[in-house]
């Protein structure tokens, strides 16, 4: 794992919108996996940024999102489809038939999430994943105890889950219970993972994460068998590693190498 220290959420949000940015010029016809939830949010504003200032073309790009609440269509405000078109979709040039997350409203979810993985498969795989983490170390919706072979598939989201999304939800809003996610081991075959992290609240999911043993109890964990995984924090989510300064070296060491 390639674990960068940066100084504020600030800074986090540039690194992954830097990265993102170097993979689409690399790439055009590039295959992305995306993340809702708060903590990509400042990175997709500097994507719309970097779009607008004619920096970043999505002309070519697909897209494939984690994950969906089961029982909401696409224009439920609450919904991850609706919210990747407000935070994102709507303000680049992409071709929103390349854009594709998990259908909540399907009548047959289990038949959906099985065309879902096999529509990741056909359209040649996840080039670039990035992934926010949950405070108990979730990744897409695999609940702690999540197989960490699983495919794409309907999740029953835990208490603590529900709670810490409660807020998106008014008090007469349905808040699902259930979702439909990429499983851990689809989430694996992306080629290049970027995981996104900061705040207090995830400094012991980052620990448990990094540091802590492969595990089914923090399904992040996995992450660990990954190739080519680069995790970003904060210092607040990185209060609780243990050994920050090794990170920041070897990410010196990095620095110094690539200007070579
Ligand atoms: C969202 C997702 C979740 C979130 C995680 C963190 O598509 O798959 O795993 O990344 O719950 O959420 P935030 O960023 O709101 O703390």
């Amino acid at each position: 794992m390639r674990i960068v220290v940066k100084n504020s959420s600030e800074e986090a949000a540039d690194f992954s919108a830097e990265f993102m940015v170097q993979s689409i010029r690399g790439q055009s016809d590039i295959t992305l996996g995306l993340a809702t939830g708060s903590s990509p949010v400042r990175t997709y504003e500097k994507l719309i940024e970097r779009h607008k200032n004619n920096d970043v073309s999505f002309k070519s790009v697909t897209t494939f999102n984690l994950d969906e609440y089961l029982g909401l269509t696409g224009d439920h405000p609450q919904s991850y489809r609706f919210f990747m078109n407000e935070k994102l979709f709507n303000h680049i040039d992409i071709d929103f038939s390349n854009t594709h997350i998990p259908n909540g409203s399907s009548p047959t979810p289990v038949q959906a999430c099985n065309d879902y993985e096999s529509l990741i498969q056909q359209k040649g795989g996840i080039d670039l994943q990035l992934l926010g983490i949950g405070r108990n170390g979730h990744i897409g919706f695999n609940e702690p105890t999540s197989s960490l072979t699983s495919r794409t598939r309907v999740k029953t989201l835990t208490k603590d889950t529900v709670e810490a999304n409660q807020h998106n939800f008014t008090e007469e809003e349905y808040q699902p219970h259930l979702a439909m996610t990429m499983g851990i081991g689809t989430i694996m075959e992306a080629r290049q993972i970027l995981l996104l992290a900061t705040g207090e609240g995830k400094a012991q999911a980052i620990r448990d994460m990094v540091e802590g043993p492969l595990a089914a109890k923090c399904p992040a964990s996995m992450l660990q068998m990954h190739m080519n995984a680069t995790i970003v924090i904060d210092r607040d989510a990185a209060k609780l590693l243990e050994d920050v300064s090794f990170y920041e070296y070897i990410e010196q060491e990095r620095q110094q190498l690539m200007s070579r």
